[in-house]
């Protein structure tokens, strides 16, 4: 399998090849003769079907759902439109690329579909709400077609990053800087911008991976005999997500979340950083294994 794993031929998406250049320049050799480039809307059906027929007898041995766009914000001040974005691509973008793979997958009984979702498809966080719920639904989604799928030798795996320093988290903080966040109420708003996103911002700096770190992960995955169905790639995530499983009324994870934000302040800053030099090397190493 390992050998076997080398041997495909990638294809990169992208919606506008226009920004392929940072792509093309990290490939460099591969391009062209083990990577390619394809053109890719995720939210829309003929894009979809466009990229799929492009690709040699339509044959994926591996479908790696990876777009995804978040949102933050006081839920007061978010168009209802502006969240059917996220379901879009978050949720039916997905659901839109499997149906596209999946009968030819379950024909060959053989295909691997990962689908990049996030610690907040297992714990929803406060001002993410819409995003959480997004990443909910795909979660939900994967574990009851997993079960269809094994039955045709089709592999469903899910990746669950914590913070991963991407353009995701620039889009974040731009986006936040422009928004005036109307029909939101001042103490809402207060707690947004002045008690949520700070601490954001340091969890980012601390406990944040990089892209390579998934990569890596989602590379183990793939490569994997017998491949996992849940896959955090951040162990340090792991006691937060327990919680809510430790304690089935619920209470335990919203209470403690609640703490943490608005009781702990300039504590949760200094746990913050505390955790960032002591897991600085070792632990980050053992956060890209699967097992
Ligand atoms: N960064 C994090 O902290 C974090 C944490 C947990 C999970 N995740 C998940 O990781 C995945 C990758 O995110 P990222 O951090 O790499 O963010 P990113 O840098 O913003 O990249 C997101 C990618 O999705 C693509 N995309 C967005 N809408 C699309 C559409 N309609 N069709 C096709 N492609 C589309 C974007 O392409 P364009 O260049 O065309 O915009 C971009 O390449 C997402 O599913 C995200 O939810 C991220």
């Amino acid at each position: 399998m390992n050998n076997y794993f080398f041997m495909f031929s990638v294809i990169a998406t992208m919606r506008d090849l226009k920004r392929k250049d940072k792509l093309v320049e990290a490939a460099g050799d591969a391009y062209g003769k083990t990577l390619f480039l394809a053109v890719l809307d995720v939210c829309n059906d003929e894009s979809v079907k466009q990229c799929i027929n492009g690709i040699k007898d339509r044959h994926v041995d591996v479908l790696i759902n990876n777009a995804g766009i978040g949102l933050v914000g006081p839920i007061e001040s978010i168009p209802i439109e502006e969240m059917k974005k996220v379901f879009e691509t978050n949720f039916f973008g997905v659901i839109r690329m499997i149906k596209e793979v999946m009968p030819d997958m379950k024909k060959r009984r053989a295909g691997h579909i990962i689908v990049v979702s996030s610690v907040m498809g297992l714990q929803g966080i406060v001002f993410n709400d819409v995003y959480a719920a997004s990443k909910f639904a795909m979660e939900g989604f994967c574990e009851s077609l997993a079960v269809q799928l094994l039955r045709f030798n089709v592999i469903l795996s899910l990746i669950e990053p914590g913070p991963v320093h991407t353009e995701f988290e620039a889009k974040m903080i731009q986006d936040v800087k422009q928004k005036e966040y109307p029909g939101a109420d001042p103490d809402t708003v207060h707690y947004f911008k002045n008690i949520y996103l700070p601490s954001s911002v340091d969890i980012f700096e601390a406990l944040g991976q990089t892209p390579d770190d998934i990569a890596r992960c989602t590379k183990k995955v793939i490569e994997a005999s017998r491949p996992r169905f849940r896959n955090l790639t951040n162990p340090l995530y792991t006691p937060l997500v327990a919680l809510k499983y430790a304690d089935e009324t619920g209470g335990l994870s919203v209470h403690t979340f609640y703490h943490m934000l608005f009781n702990m302040g300039s504590l949760m800053h200094v746990s913050v950083m505390a955790m960032k030099y002591l897991t600085c090397g070792c632990l980050r190493k053992r956060t890209i294994s699967p097992s």
